[in-house]
């Protein structure tokens, strides 16, 4: 103990102010302050141990005594509120970082050497990241080290004042000369005190993503995770930690996020002592990650959020932050085209001559970008069901006899309606798939992700390439810009549909993600002007990693408009609907045969940035036709106030058969509410709809009613809407300040 005591002296005396009020080093006692909240850590200056002190509500001191220790049987580390948890010396509970060293031991002791203050952040090395220069944000590396095993790791915090955020991450290094393997990555970890907390998250399935669950954080743990190589359906890399009392509106929420689109794990874990550890990082079924000496392991990176708000709070700070200092796109500040999707009018029955008059209806109705969905590929293999063609990447001969090239310009020579502009094209690519019947597998079977002889599972027909191997890479890279370049493509929906189920070794997984942000980063930076979205059988990926690199994400193949409210505000609990794809299908529902009107329809898809038809035009009804013109002008006015403005949930689908939401612009001149009627009951009556986020004592117009009223009105008093005596009704009203 004593030489480490001398190291920690040496550093409180190496400790450098760089004159900025959001990190301050009190000798070894570090505060993290945003607008709204303090995090408060300290090194243990006997041990080295960093201990966590507060996560919350801002305060200004340090307490005295900075923490209560329990007395018992159980003691030393067992009884302390650790930052970074490492495995062995007593604490029983789940580590942030298990360590495998050359010798087969698992205990760590990695303690305080030196930290230091940086202002901004500096980049995660091939990782995606939160971003932002010297005002922004800033930065606090803690230097860790085992004396034991020789390894060293770096603890990075930066604090985003502005929106109570605070990303973290860390980096192992291997000083000895044995290779070391990384078992378990928590990217963010923190002890809670003995305190009663709830987790949100959001759980689902295919087509039914996104749906917030709470449970209580009992003893022992609370855990989700993901082993399926992606976020997944099933869970998201998301949850938060409320306080009971918690609601949209008020209370204490922490929010947690990794930027992270590989397999994952969330856990809350409650000791005996009450105190909530909070670990989030890889799962690690798909760890054991190799680090040779000299070498070093850098974790994705987490962030956590927190409110004093409630949960909309909490995501209004997750949209703020992501939108600007996240998705890092050229489209991310821009308004989206509004689009028709091929996919559900057409399907995989298409051809050059089909796809045209289908722009061509589009362009009656407005369109401004006309996406070619799966189907359009395949030589010797053409793609015309789901069990062909993955991986053959050159457009099908017999639909596209000259190629992309020409039919891509006969949709150019359409004009969006009321404009000189030419209408866009955008296409499908699943690039990291292939199909057992294509030519791409037959002639690298090596190059799909298998275990030995074992069998190679398919799901929808296909196996998923090895995205980790460098060579898959380049194929990639080179295949998406052959198509991007061989024809005017303004627009890419990079579909994914498929888990990884055999891997030859546990860190596989790992890997193919790394290799993946390769692959994106280098086409999203050649092809900067490029829309892209994200898409994993719908809302899949939907995750932070992807959203540095791509603006949107598809939000789930469910185009049922009443299950859509559930989904979309699920996914609002993290992204900004201004990252969402939405788009309106045909009726009744190809999933449930629901029939809504085309105008609820309408009025849930526009909340989203990117706004579309998914239908063959021809097919709509005479009141459905007539009524597009006015939805997709109203989506058009809509759209800037949803990539741009604040999002309030007002009333949630799961609560109430009256959902509403609302945006307020960025400079608070308007708002828009969206108000909607699931299902007519005869009693009770409708509830007003109480608005959110405007100036008390301004006035504002609405075009409801035509009154105006203050600010204070329509939030206490809130809006009445003479509802119709039906299901599915829908209301678009626009708030003016006077
Ligand atoms: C799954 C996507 O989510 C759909 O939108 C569509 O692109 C299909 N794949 C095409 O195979």
């Amino acid at each position: 103990m004593g030489v480490f005591r001398a190291v920690v002296l040496s550093a409180l005396l190496a400790t450098v102010s760089v004159g900025q009020d959001a990190i301050s080093a009190d000798g070894t006692n570090f505060t993290l302050a945003g607008d709204n909240v303090s995090y408060l850590f300290h090194v243990d200056t006997e041990s080295g141990e960093l201990i966590s002190d507060h996560y919350g509500a801002p305060v200004d001191d340090f307490t005295p005594p900075a923490f209560v220790l329990p007395w018992g049987w159980h003691d030393n580390l067992a009884n302390l509120r650790r930052e970074f948890p490492d495995v062995g010396r007593s604490d029983p509970r789940l580590p942030a970082i298990h360590i495998e060293h050359p010798d087969g031991d698992t205990v760590t002791a990695l303690l305080y050497k030196s930290h230091q203050l940086v202002q901004g952040k500096p980049e995660l090395p091939g990782l995606p990241a939160t971003y932002g220069n010297d005002s922004d944000v800033s930065t606090l590396q803690v230097h860790l080290y085992d004396n034991v095993s020789d390894v060293s790791a770096v603890l990075s915090y930066s604090i985003f004042p502005k929106y109570n955020a605070i990303a973290r991450s860390f980096s192992v290094t291997n000083n000895g000369t044995g290779n070391i393997s990384i078992e378990r990555a928590a990217s963010f970890s923190t002890d809670f005190p003995n305190v009663d907390l709830d987790m949100i998250e959001v759980q689902g399935d295919w087509s039914h993503e996104f749906n917030r669950v709470k449970r209580k954080i009992d003893y022992g743990e609370t855990t989700f995770r993901s082993t399926e190589g992606f976020g997944s359906h099933l869970h998201n890399p998301f949850f938060a930690l409320v306080s009971p009392s918690t609601t949209e509106t008020s209370g204490e929420a922490w929010g947690f996020n990794l930027v992270w689109t590989g397999s994952f794990e969330a856990t809350a874990e409650r000791f005996s002592n009450g105190f909530v550890r909070v670990l989030f990082g890889l799962n690690s079924l798909h760890t054991s990650i190799q680090v040779k000496p000299g070498e070093s392991f850098q974790s994705p990176e987490a962030v956590s959020v927190y409110s004093a708000e409630g949960v909309n709070g909490m995501s209004r700070s997750f949209h703020d932050l992501y939108r600007n200092h996240l998705s890092r796109g050229k489209q991310t500040h821009k308004t989206r085209p509004i689009l028709l999707n091929s996919w559900e009018g057409l399907g995989f029955k298409f051809n050059q001559t089909s796809l045209v008059r289908l722009a061509g209806e589009a362009e009656k109705l407005g369109v401004e970008l006309f996406v070619n969905d799966d189907g359009w590929f395949g030589v010797e293999y053409p793609r015309q069901n789901d069990t062909l063609g993955l991986g053959d990447w050159t457009p099908n001969p017999q639909y596209f006899p000259d190629g992309l090239g020409p039919y891509v310009a006969q949709v150019n020579n359409l004009t969006v309606l009321n404009s000189s502009q030419p209408m866009q094209f955008g296409i499908w690519v699943e690039p990291e798939m292939v199909d057992l019947n294509s030519t791409l597998y037959n002639e690298h079977p090596d190059w799909v992700l298998h275990a030995g002889k074992h069998a190679r599972t398919l799901t929808r027909n296909q196996m998923v390439l090895n995205v980790g191997l460098p060579e898959v890479q380049d194929f990639i890279i080179n295949t998406v810009s052959g198509i991007l370049d061989s024809a005017n493509i303004q627009y890419v929906k990079w579909d994914n549909n498929r888990a990884m189920h055999e891997l030859s070794q546990p860190s596989d997984s790992y890997n193919y993600i790394l290799g993946l942000y390769r692959v994106i980063n280098n086409l999203t930076t050649r092809y900067p002007d490029v829309l892209w979205e994200g898409c994993a059988s719908g809302g899949g990926r939907f995750d932070a990693g992807l959203l540095h690199y791509w603006p949107q994400h598809w939000t789930s193949d469910n185009t049922d408009a009443s299950d859509r409210l559930t989904i979309q505000l699920g996914t609002s609990l993290v992204y900004p609907p201004s990252a969402m794809g939405c788009h309106i299908s045909k009726a009744p529902n190809g999933f449930n045969q629901r029939n809504i009107s085309i105008e609820f329809r309408g009025h849930v898809a526009m909340q989203c940035g990117s706004f579309g038809l998914e239908l063959n035009p021809e097919e709509l009804t005479e009141h459905e036709a007539a009524a597009i013109p006015s939805i997709m002008a109203e989506a058009k006015k809509v759209n800037p106030i949803v990539i741009s403005g604040e999002f309030y949930r007002l009333a949630l689908p799961d609560n109430s058969a009256w959902p509403a939401t609302q945006f307020v612009s960025e400079d608070g001149s308007e708002s828009v509410v969206f108000a909607f009627q699931q299902k007519y009951t005869v009693k009770p009556a409708a509830p007003a709809v109480k608005l959110q986020g405007l100036d008390p004592k301004a006035r504002y117009s609405n075009d409801l009613d035509n009154g105006t009223y203050t600010g204070a009105t329509y939030m206490n008093g809130g809006i009445n809407i003479q509802w119709d005596r039906a299901d599915y009704q829908s209301k678009l009203i626009w708030l003016k300040k006077q």
